[in-house]
């Protein structure tokens, strides 16, 4: 009886693992048949039972049939996983000769550009770069800069204000006080930064731009060293000599105070809608130092000398890109920003 299942049993066992599709399957075979409760377990258990020559043939046959199992078990296992792992391989194939994909990169903002320019070329020239805060309180951008509050010069800047009396700063001057207060002279700083006022626009006037404010002060500092130095910005800014004229103007915080005009880049002087028919665009407002700035730092005006500039920094760049409207810098028009 135990030879006839022995034989059918061969034939099952070798069915179930040539359809066995997974290794659990494989192991569940192996567990039913050689396992502690396995069928072949259980015959070799009973052996015991038979007469001699039976138990010795029966013994011989089930033990054939446990190293079959094991090495079919053995065998089932291995092809299974070198399918799975060509299943895998397959999936996964990479092929590393493909050309790869270029991302799109951005670039600086042409204003962004024009401005680390201008700080590259004041560093040579010995000035640090300074910033200040955006949101400021009446007394740095108004009194402490000379401007009382009733005095008709604060009209000049259309002021957005805020609460508390706190507004958002018209121009990088305050930066002026703020720094003499903290350091001693001699100094030369520049200060890039966005600045904001409440005035109509048009191709050269922004409601929010930017400015860079210049400050040297030392002993002996006079209206020619400002214009050499202004000179030389020019010249390494353009990469070309750069024809300037300065105008008498008025300004509260500088005495004398003057204005900054270059030939218009972009009409080449004729003439233009950037530039207002002029043929020179304003660039910065300028002038020496006020005794009542120096006061207000906290300095005595009697031991020091200084200019201070306003520059138009979106002036710059339109005259270094020739762009004939300011109002392209905030549109943020790609087909505009990506010529630069
Ligand atoms: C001032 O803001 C003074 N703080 C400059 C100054 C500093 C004078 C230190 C003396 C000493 P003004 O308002 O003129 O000045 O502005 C300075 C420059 O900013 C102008 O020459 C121009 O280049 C630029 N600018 C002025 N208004 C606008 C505007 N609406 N849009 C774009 N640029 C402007």
């Amino acid at each position: 009886m135990i030879k006839m299942g022995l034989k059918s049993l061969k034939i099952q066992v070798k069915k179930e693992i040539e359809t066995a599709k997974s290794l659990k399957e494989l192991n569940g075979i192996f567990k039913k048949y050689l396992g502690k409760e396995g069928e072949i377990t259980r015959i070799l258990h009973s052996l015991e039972k038979l007469p001699k020559e039976k138990r010795i043939k029966i013994s011989k046959e089930a033990n054939e049939l446990k190293n079959f199992l094991r090495i079919k078990v053995d065998e089932g296992t291995q092809e299974l996983k070198e399918k799975t792992q060509k299943e895998m391989e397959e999936k996964e194939w990479l092929d590393i000769t493909v050309p790869g994909k270029r991302p799109i990169l951005g670039h600086l903002h042409p204003l962004t550009q024009a401005k680390r320019k201008t700080e590259e070329i004041f560093q040579t020239l010995g000035f640090s770069i300074i910033e200040g805060p955006e949101i400021e309180s009446e007394w740095y951008n108004f009194d402490a800069l000379n401007i009382p509050r009733e005095h008709p010069a604060r009209d000049v800047w259309d002021t957005l204000y805020l609460k508390n009396r706190l507004l958002l700063r018209t121009h990088t001057s305050p930066v002026q006080i703020r720094y003499m207060q903290k350091n001693q002279p001699p100094l030369r700083i520049i200060v890039p930064g966005r600045i904001f006022r409440h005035e109509a626009t048009d191709a050269s006037h922004e409601i929010n731009f930017y400015q860079v404010e210049g400050l040297m002060v030392d002993k002996i500092v006079q209206a020619a060293n400002f214009k050499a130095i202004i000179q030389e910005f020019f010249k390494k800014f353009f990469d070309k000599e750069i024809k300037i004229r300065l105008r008498p103007s008025y300004f509260p915080f500088t005495e004398p105070s003057f204005e900054v005009d270059m030939t218009c880049l972009i009409c080449g002087g004729k003439g233009c809608s950037a530039c207002q028919k002029h043929g020179f665009m304003e660039m910065m407002g300028a002038g020496m130092v006020h005794p009542a700035v120096f006061k207000n730092s906290g300095l005595n005006p009697k031991n020091w000398q200084g200019f201070a500039f306003g520059m138009g920094l979106d002036r710059l760049a339109m005259m270094k890109y020739k762009i004939n409207d300011i109002r392209l810098f905030y549109s943020g028009d790609l087909r505009f920003l990506q010529q630069f």
